[in-house]
């Protein structure tokens, strides 16, 4: 199966609209798209502009939440058809953060999946185990429960396997753990959608850095990275970009 890798970038709570110069940069390398799919996710206010100024550069623009229903009265939410409506192609649904500092739980990240699909977004469905569920066993189970009950009921995702203890750290699992994990995945979005699942790309995130991608992005099964501290920096993501 031939799958597009993707690379995309989280900027988390970061960036200013200064920061669009490191999206120039990295437009200017690109030039029009090369030979994987990037997406850049800033914070809510400079999508938009991001959009605005990477038209027509191969570079998506997509945000790191969304609500789940079409509007009402949600105060400091944001609807998925809003970011459509401004050119955001994707959105980054149940990362760790948002599940640890706000309680989102697998059923509230697969409604706000189905309001992204409904509204034309990629979600981008983020799962993956506590250091603590990886040191009694529970990797694996964790995440396949994750996954059962965060994913939509149609097979237009891109899943990212981020293991909580390895955003931010500098500390990466090893390569037959990565492996293992993917392969499970697989099977799950197989036996979940059938055929389809075979097309869905699965991200690598959790300390993705210039130096340790092109391994990383080798392994069976990972088609593409999710990228923090590293995207918000242009040399970096785009030396992550041509290691894809
Ligand atoms: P880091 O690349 O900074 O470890 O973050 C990974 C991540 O959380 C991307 O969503």
């Amino acid at each position: 199966m031939n799958r597009t890798p993707l690379v995309a970038g989280n900027w988390k709570m970061n960036g200013l609209p200064d920061s669009a110069a490191e999206l120039h940069k990295m437009i200017g390398a690109l030039k029009g798209g090369g030979h994987c799919d990037v997406l850049v996710c800033p914070p809510f206010p400079l999508i938009a502009t991001f959009v605005h100024d990477s038209v027509d550069s191969g570079i998506g623009i997509g945000a790191q939440d969304c609500h789940f229903a079409e509007a009402g009265a949600h105060t400091g939410d944001v609807s998925a058809a809003l970011l459509a409506a401004v050119g955001a192609s994707a959105v980054i649904l149940g990362h760790s953060e948002r599940r640890a500092d706000h309680g989102e739980g697998d059923a509230l990240v697969k409604a706000k999946a189905e309001a992204a699909l409904a509204a034309g977004l990629m979600p981008v469905i983020c799962v993956g185990e506590t250091e603590a569920q990886r040191d009694s066993g529970d990797a694996e189970a964790t995440v396949l429960a994750q996954l059962d009950g965060s994913l939509p009921d149609s097979a237009g995702v891109v899943v990212a396997y981020e293991p909580v203890w390895a955003i931010g750290t500098g500390r990466v699992p090893e390569n037959s753990d990565i492996a293992a994990m993917h392969h499970a995945i697989r099977q799950a979005v197989v036996g979940r959608y059938g055929d389809a699942g075979r097309a869905i790309r699965l991200l690598y995130g959790g300390s993705v850095k210039p130096g340790n991608a092109k391994e990383i992005f080798a392994i069976e099964d990972v088609d593409g990275g999710l990228i923090g501290g590293a995207s918000l920096k242009a040399d970096d993501f785009l030396a992550i970009v041509a290691a894809a």
